[in-house]
């Protein structure tokens, strides 16, 4: 009888729920026809980039929409994370945590500014502030905790202990533009803060990203760097780089922006249906988001239990492959197990057992307009059937991942490494 059912997995030989693959991440896309006008304009203006209109408009639309005095746009968050942590002079040793994109170690190490990872809190997703302490060195220069998922970190208390240790804050806030925090857009909290507008990005400008803060001096120095520190034509006051947004960019990032509010509600329409599919599920929980905050709901994240489900988050993602859901394991195996911090630190999870942990847990599906309800239901109900049987799909699948195991240790072709 349970074979039987079974049988009907894809992963077992039955037809996939999905003639496609789904997967995390799809752009979302606003209006075309405006976005096509958007471009004929800037193709008449012949103003391709440099800050020309379409840039400054954008500029000026983020900076209200998160009420923020500057906003600088870029060419892609984790240059501009580069640019602000520079511009603030951050160097040596910076705090930051394991459990998210490669992108925010990168931003450092590319400046030989060493990511000195700190844990998660307990059953959390976010640095944890009581932790910061123990990494604070005399070669700690700063704080960049990441507001990952678009679900803000601890705020109050990482400023207040980054400030007892006179350390200034960059939020890495890639996921959480058009979230909120006690009631205030996500933007304007500390020094500076970081937004990505990357194609998978709830808000995308094909690729872009911005630093918004609001200190006059700092917007200076960082619209100095974005454009190789030229003040003047003939004037470079400061060491730069190229980290300009195009104009077709900011067309695009405009054009997202005029449809936030119909992304949003899709998103939050799918986080729903995903709620209610799972929420009868034993070892299935799903990262809530603070419905008394504005959120974006751009990332559907659940951690499973193995103890409970008997299948463990590695299984699941084959079984759901196989049906064409293409799920992530963001952020595996975590910056610190990543080269080359793993190289420099091989011993960092020592002391990141809650980042290792929750590594091994979680699981992202995919969402975002790409995707309807109606799929969204598909997708729950088939993790609950394999929960359900969660112990006979594991026990399955690892009867046939050790039979090809001894097949190919008995077959002669297959040299033995
Ligand atoms: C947490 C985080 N930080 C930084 C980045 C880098 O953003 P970008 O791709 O715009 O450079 C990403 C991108 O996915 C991210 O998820």
């Amino acid at each position: 009888m349970i074979t039987t059912h079974l049988n009907k997995l894809a992963i077992f030989g039955g037809k996939p729920a999905f003639p496609q693959p789904l997967h995390v991440g799809v752009p979302n896309i606003g209006d075309k026809k405006r976005l096509q006008a958007r471009i004929d304009s800037i193709l008449s203006r012949r103003v391709l980039t440099n800050r020309g209109p379409m840039v400054t408009e954008f500029e000026q639309r983020l900076a209200d929409y998160v009420g923020v005095r500057h906003c600088i746009a870029m060419c892609n968050a984790t240059v501009a994370l580069e640019i602000v942590t520079r511009a603030l002079e951050f160097e040596h040793e910076v705090i930051t945590p394991s459990m998210t994109f490669i992108a925010t170690a990168h931003a450092l190490q590319w400046q030989q500014i060493t990511p000195v990872f700190c844990d998660i809190k307990p059953g959390g997703h976010h640095l944890d502030p009581a932790r910061i302490k123990a990494h604070v060195t005399p070669r700690s220069t700063g704080v960049l905790p990441v507001n990952v998922w678009g679900r803000p970190c601890d705020v109050d208390t990482i400023l207040s202990v980054a400030e007892g240790f006179g350390l200034p804050v960059v939020f890495d806030s890639a996921h959480a533009f058009g979230c909120s925090y006690k009631g205030k857009m996500i933007g304007g909290f500390c020094s500076a803060e970081v937004f990505s507008f990357h194609a998978t990005k709830f808000l995308n400008s094909f690729e872009g990203g911005a630093v918004v803060t609001n200190d006059s001096q700092l917007s200076e120095k960082v619209t100095l760097m974005q454009n190789f520190g030229f003040e003047d034509r003939d004037y470079v006051s400061h060491v730069g780089i190229n980290g300009k947004m195009t104009e077709v960019q900011a067309a695009m990032g405009l054009t997202s922006l005029e449809a936030l509010d119909r992304f949003v509600e899709h998103n939050k329409q799918n986080y729903h249906a995903y709620r209610s599919g799972l929420q009868n599920i034993p070892g299935v929980e799903l990262i809530d988001y603070d419905e008394r905050e504005r959120c974006n709901y751009q990332y559907i994240v659940i951690e499973l239990d193995e103890r409970i489900t008997s299948i463990s988050r590695d299984q699941l993602l084959d079984v759901l492959a196989a049906e064409n859901v293409d799920a992530r394991r963001y952020f595996y195996p975590g910056c610190h197990r990543m080269q080359p911090y793993l190289a420099y630190f091989p011993n960092a999870g020592m002391l990141l057992r809650n980042t290792e942990s929750l590594l091994d847990r979680v699981l992202t599906l995919p969402t975002g307009l790409a995707v309807n309800v109606e799929q969204v239901e598909k997708i729950t109900e088939i993790i609950s059937r394999v929960v359900e049987s969660g112990r006979a799909v594991s026990l399955r699948l690892r009867a046939r991942s050790g039979a090809s195991r001894s097949r190919a240790a008995n077959d002669p072709c297959i040299e033995a490494s």
